[in-house]
């Protein structure tokens, strides 16, 4: 791999994007940006980045409310409802586990930045579904719900998967970097990975048919977390070792 490395991990990286991993929209910035390769300068003005990046997430849940108001989704809008906001729960999740792995592959090290965003918007997501099954699907029915739950294993796997993410959603803040310390704060946040193989077993479960999509993601965390895997082994490895195995570095 030729990619530059980036340091190693901060505490909290990428977790409290502007705070902990910025420092470069500050005075001066843009002369430190001049000498980096475009997509960093352009990943790190985050004032204009962002709020486009916001949109873009945004759009899954706009287009759902036009379609709701406008009485176009269909014969089943409660299905259609869950069915989009849990994709778009997992694709962002899995998007947010991306950043990481495109950062090292690519040595642009703004792009952490974007990654607590990424994060919140997947539990915006699960939480939209979660509420559209507990209200609409449900009633708001605690025995349904309940044996539904323990009964359906791939509502089990929904749920625990949603539990995953609300310590990491909560957790997001500089705040709680600080109280937890930046060790823990990643150890607890590994978690994310674990919620990324729940979601996509609950997707593999709840299709019916075609498993085209869920085998898609199933195939992109595997990815990531076999890159995961790798660097982790290779960071273990002796000194001596290490030193012959990088010798272009
Ligand atoms: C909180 C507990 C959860 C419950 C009770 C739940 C329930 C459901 C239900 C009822 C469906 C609809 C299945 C159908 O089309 O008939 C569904 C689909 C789905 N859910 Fe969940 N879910 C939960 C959590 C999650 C989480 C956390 C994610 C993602 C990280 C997720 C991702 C999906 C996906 C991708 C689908 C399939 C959409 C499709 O068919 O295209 N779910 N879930």
């Amino acid at each position: 791999m030729t990619a530059t490395r980036p340091p190693a991990a901060r505490p909290g990286e990428g977790a409290a994007a502007g705070a902990v991993a910025g420092g470069a929209a500050t005075a001066g910035g843009a002369r430190a940006r001049a000498g980096l390769p475009a997509p960093e300068r352009w990943l790190r003005r985050t004032r204009l980045v962002k709020p486009v990046v916001w949109a873009l997430l945004l759009i899954p849940v706009a287009r759902l409310a036009w379609g709701a108001y406008a009485d176009a989704l269909g014969a089943n809008p409660i299905e259609k409802i869950e069915d989009v906001t849990g994709r778009w729960a997992l694709r962002i999740l899995l998007l947010s586990l991306a950043v990481t792995p495109l950062r090292r592959l690519t040595g642009w090290n703004a792009v952490v930045r974007y990654r607590r965003l990424l994060g919140l918007f997947a539990f915006f997501y699960a939480t939209m579904h979660l509420s559209t099954y507990i209200g609409l699907d449900m009633f708001f029915d605690v025995g349904d719900i309940v044996e539904d739950v323990t009964e359906r294993l791939w509502i089990t796997i929904g749920m625990a998967t949603f539990l995953l993410l609300l310590p990491l959603a909560v957790t997001s803040t500089t705040g709680w970097i600080r109280r937890l310390g930046g060790a823990r704060w990643n150890r607890l946040h590994r978690l994310a990975y674990a919620a990324g193989v729940g979601g996509v077993l609950h997707y593999f479960l709840a299709v019916k048919k075609d498993v085209t999509q869920p085998l898609l993601l199933a195939l992109v965390l595997a990815v990531l977390l076999g890159l995961r895997w790798r660097w982790k082994r290779g960071s273990r490895r002796p000194e001596g070792r290490t030193a012959r195995i990088a010798p272009r570095q």
